[in-house]
């Protein structure tokens, strides 16, 4: 059956209350601050926090910004994002309610693995004004040879995703949809498989088909991942993805020109 907005917001109902825990990039700040950094917003930007849940992302911009809007499907998500936000909006992002070029920066962080692509991610690039940008941040395999099995993972971890990505997939997204240049960063993630996987939406039958498939993973597997286990518990080195793409400016301005964004 194909998962549908329904199943989403219902599995994000059901992690609302504990999801600020769930997972230790949550709050990572090393995260926190490529996002900030690859964003570069000026203080006068007008930003955009796509599928911004309980607001984690939000708040690295709240104050440092003219304005924070944030937008998610699952009202029990949001509502805890309204303290950083200026504006909170109960939508989908495959249909933004928003203008064209109404934002400066429009940051997206572990949403587009349960949207319409690429509708979604071109609804993003729409709504950036040219010279502006979009950044993404999503959870990845290394590659081709843990592929398989952390797909498995991350599908039994969340049984709403629909997408699983490779490294290089975010930055092609935005080039599809129009960004030039695109950049990247990546960071690694430390994780206790066990408070990881204790989201409060999956059953124990799934956390523990998660461990039996960190116990039977390959040696590359657990090498790229960097996995540990002691007295019974299992870490995992999970790589995130953050990739920024520049609307190109409009005719008239050279491509990726960027009045409004601080130079790095
Ligand atoms: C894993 S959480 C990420 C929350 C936040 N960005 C963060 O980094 O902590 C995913 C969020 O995406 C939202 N979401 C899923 N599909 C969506 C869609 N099509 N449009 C808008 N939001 C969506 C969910 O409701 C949920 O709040």
């Amino acid at each position: 059956m194909p998962i549908t907005r329904d199943d989403v917001t219902e599995h994000f109902r059901m992690r609302a209350a504990t999801y600020d825990r769930s997972s230790s990039w949550c709050t990572d700040q090393g995260l926190g601050e490529i996002v900030l950094d690859l964003g570069a917003p000026a203080p006068d930007a007008r930003v955009l926090d796509v599928a911004c849940g309980t607001g984690l992302v939000s708040r690295l911009f709240s104050g440092r910004v003219a304005e924070v809007v944030g937008l998610d499907l699952t009202a029990e998500m949001a509502e805890q994002a309204a303290p950083f936000l200026d504006r909170l909006v109960v939508a989908p992002a495959e249909k933004l309610p928003f203008d064209d070029g109404e934002f400066d920066l429009v940051v997206c962080r572990q949403g587009m693995q349960f949207m319409d692509l690429p509708d979604a991610v071109e609804e993003m690039v729409r709504v950036v004004r040219p010279g502006g940008r979009v950044v993404l941040v999503n959870l990845c395999a290394y590659g081709p040879h843990d592929r398989d099995t952390y797909f498995e993972i991350l599908r039994l971890r969340n049984p709403v995703r629909r997408h699983f990505f490779l490294p290089e997939e975010p930055a092609e997204l935005l080039r599809a949809a129009g960004c030039d240049p695109v950049r990247t960063r990546r960071h690694v993630s430390a994780e206790d498989v066990d408070v990881w996987s204790d989201n409060g939406a999956i059953g124990q039958e799934r956390r523990e088909a998660i461990r039996a498939a960190y116990r039977g993973a390959t040696e590359e597997f657990r090498s790229l991942h960097a996995v540990r286990e002691a007295a019974g518990r299992i870490v995992d080195h999970m790589l995130f993805v953050v990739a920024a793409g520049t609307k190109p400016a409009a005719s008239g301005g050279g491509a990726g020109e960027e009045p409004h964004a601080t130079a790095k």
